[in-house]
């Protein structure tokens, strides 16, 4: 599988956990029960962001610059992703972390399109068939230990 394909495939996943805690958001009346929501979806997109920056992002480099061009915006698009995590996860009360939570929720999903729209299509246009297969492949073996396969 093209890495593209599978990172577009979670990406479907998350858009769905997105829309079901933020559905859910106003009803949570307790500080733990915002950081209990985002507990899980928090871990499982920053193991997401971090193999799209060590196996896709790493492999664009040499075509798309590190400095100034849009690896460099999706880097710090992870950062405040991360960033609003920890002040969820650290929030003093209740009315901050909804306000953390209204924050992210854009972001991310913004954060997304421009992958979709903007960042997969240079991967394709960039890199081969075979090195984006060869880049699924790692992204494959790199979720093993997580999800269970038992690849080759
Ligand atoms: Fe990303
Ligand atoms: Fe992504």
């Amino acid at each position: 599988m093209l890495i593209t394909d599978a990172l577009l495939g979670e990406h479907a996943v998350f858009y769905l956990f997105l829309g079901h805690i933020e559905q859910a958001l106003p009803a949570l009346d307790s500080l733990s029960s915002i950081q209990h929501r985002f507990a899980a979806f928090a871990f499982a997109l920053e193991a997401h962001a971090g193999l799209e920056d060590e196996l896709l992002f790493n492999a664009l480099e040499p075509h798309l610059g590190v400095q100034g061009g849009p690896l460099a915006v999706m880097r710090f698009e992870h950062n405040q992703i991360v960033d609003l995590f920890r002040k969820i996860e650290s929030a003093a009360d209740l009315d901050s972390a909804r306000d953390f939570a209204r924050q992210l929720f854009p972001i991310v999903r913004r954060h997304f399109q421009k992958e979709e729209q903007v960042l997969f299509q240079m991967a394709a246009r960039f890199l081969s068939e075979d090195e984006l297969s060869t880049l699924g492949a790692h992204c494959a073996k790199r979720r093993t230990p997580l999800v269970g396969l038992d690849l080759p």
